[in-house]
Order: C-alpha cells, then structure tokens, then sequence
C-alpha cells in the first residue's frame, strides 16, 4: 500500500514537531505514513486543507491560528470539537466526508492524570486565560469530574463570555480579587509565556500542595513555572506531555492503533 499523506496545517509551522512524533507512532505500528509540514498563507486554509485532501491526503492536524476555519471544514464532528468550536484533527472518511475532532483537551487530560499521575476529580482547579487554547480544553478537563474551575484571564469580559459558552455550573469567571488560595490544581493558558512573561497573579493562589501546569513548553522551566517554583514549595509540569498525547489521540483517530507515548516524551524533552 501506498505511504498514507497526513500533515500539519498552521501558520507559523515550521517550529511544529508533530513529524517528528507521527514517525515515531509510525515506526511503532508498522504504518508506513509521510507527515509534511504545510505553511498556510492568511485566508488560505480551505483551499489548502481542501487540495491536500483531494492529493489524497487521508488527514491533517492543525495548529494556531487555523483551528476555528478547520471546525468550519468539518462535515461532522466529535463533542468535544463543537464544545470548544475548534479542530486541531481532520480525518477523510472512507465514504468521502470529512471528519473534525479536537483531542487537545483529552491530550492534556490524560497528561495530567496518567503520565503526571495528578488528580482532577473533585479538585479545585484555576485556569488562566480565556483564549483559543483553553477553549479548546475546558469541555475535556470538565469530563474529568473537577469540584469546580475558577476562569481567570486578564481581560475578563473575556473569562466571563467563555465561561457563559461553556454553560455547566462549575465554571466561574472570576475577577483577581476573587481568587482563592492555594487551588490543587493550576493551569496556565495563556500565550504569556510564548514571549517570556507571566500573568500577574497574587502569590497566595498556590499553596504547597498545588500542582502547577503550563500548557506551553520550553528547554528549562517556562516563565510560569519559574515563578510558581520561586513561589512555593508545589510540583510543576509543562505542555511537552500534552502534546504528544493529543498526537497520539490523533493517531488513534486516523489508524485505529494505541500507541506508547513515555519514551517519546522523555527523548523529545532532551532535544527541547
Ligand atoms: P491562544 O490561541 O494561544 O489561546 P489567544 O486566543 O490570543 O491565543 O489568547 C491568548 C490568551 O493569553 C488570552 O487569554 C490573553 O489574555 P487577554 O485576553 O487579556 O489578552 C492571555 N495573555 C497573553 N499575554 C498575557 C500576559 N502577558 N499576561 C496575562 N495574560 C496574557
């Protein structure tokens, strides 16, 4: 059988190491598969997404800023895609239509509970931010049955729509005042730390026993992570984990085959 075609789709890409991982499921599974990478120029992605589709291409992920026209491409989709109204995998089904699910939520969920060996159920968890990124992992993280989320963002006229959007009661926006101490649980989804910064937070929201995630990635420790280390005495983690995991979702989702994922982890986080 031919190589199956598969790619990430975004813009930037170039930094992506979705190949790099997809080959290492690959070689694991005896799939024989090419994973490009694929620049998508502004205003571009349904022609792009649509001609690799009809190249053959039997699915694609994508990354920022295209997740919500690849929700818009999608002819059906998984729960989780329309709860958070984004795609981060297409799959072209043998009858012909195309297939959206976003696993970045389950990703980060199965990082916490099963690699991290973190707690979600019945714990009190604050999310930071309130953009793409953590919509597009609030219906996911509400499945693993947390005592509540507290919605925090810089701007929070933005908190308060998201947490309306979600619609389930244990979802607050809450303004900084509000913050509580020392949550379990400590997600930070914001890009702050893209260009080095951290949101400004008071100290007291961690406590000893917290567990701090940031959702982004880094050689060393990310910003947020640094400053939650500097701050308390919690254990942290960052999002290396959660991507792999979210890829081997996708993997799952195109190939039907579970794959491991540790190893990968450990050996991408040396070359990081
Ligand atoms: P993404 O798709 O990565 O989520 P986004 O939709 O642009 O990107 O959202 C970025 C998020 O990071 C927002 O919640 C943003 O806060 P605002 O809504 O107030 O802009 C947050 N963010 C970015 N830089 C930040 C900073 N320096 N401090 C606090 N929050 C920041």
């Amino acid at each position: 059988m031919d190589n199956r075609r598969l790619a990430v789709l975004g813009n930037p890409v170039a930094h992506s190491r979705s190949p790099e991982i997809h080959r290492d499921f690959a070689r694991q599974t005896g799939v024989d598969l090419d994973y490009e990478k694929i620049l998508v120029p502004d205003g571009r992605f349904h022609d792009v997404a649509m001609d690799f589709l009809g190249a053959g291409g039997v699915g694609f992920n994508i990354t920022l800023p295209c997740k919500g026209e690849a929700f818009d491409m999608a002819e059906h989709r998984s729960v989780s895609a329309n709860r958070s109204r984004a795609v981060n995998t297409i799959a072209a089904e043998a009858s012909g239509r195309i297939y959206g699910d976003n696993t970045d939520g389950a990703g980060l969920v199965q990082d916490l509970t099963h690699n991290l060996g973190w707690k979600i159920a019945d714990q009190r968890v604050l999310v930071l931010g309130a953009g793409g990124a953590v919509r597009g992992v609030l219906w996911d993280l509400l499945q693993a049955a947390p005592c509540y989320i507290h919605l925090h963002n810089r701007t929070s006229a933005k908190a308060i729509q998201v947490a309306a959007q979600m619609a389930d009661g244990r979802i607050t926006a809450v303004e900084m005042s509000d913050l509580e101490q020392g949550y379990d649980l400590i997600i930070n989804g914001t890009s702050a730390g893209l260009s080095g910064n951290v949101p400004e937070l008071p100290e007291n929201i961690l406590g000893h026993h917290s567990h701090c995630y940031d959702m982004v990635y880094g050689a060393g420790a990310t910003a947020f992570n640094e400053w939650c280390l500097s701050t308390s005495r919690c254990e942290v983690a960052d999002g290396l984990g959660m991507l792999v995991e979210q890829a081997a979702l996708s993997f799952r989702l195109w190939f039907s085959e579970a794959v491991q994922t540790r190893e990968l982890i450990m050996s991408l986080r040396k070359t990081t």
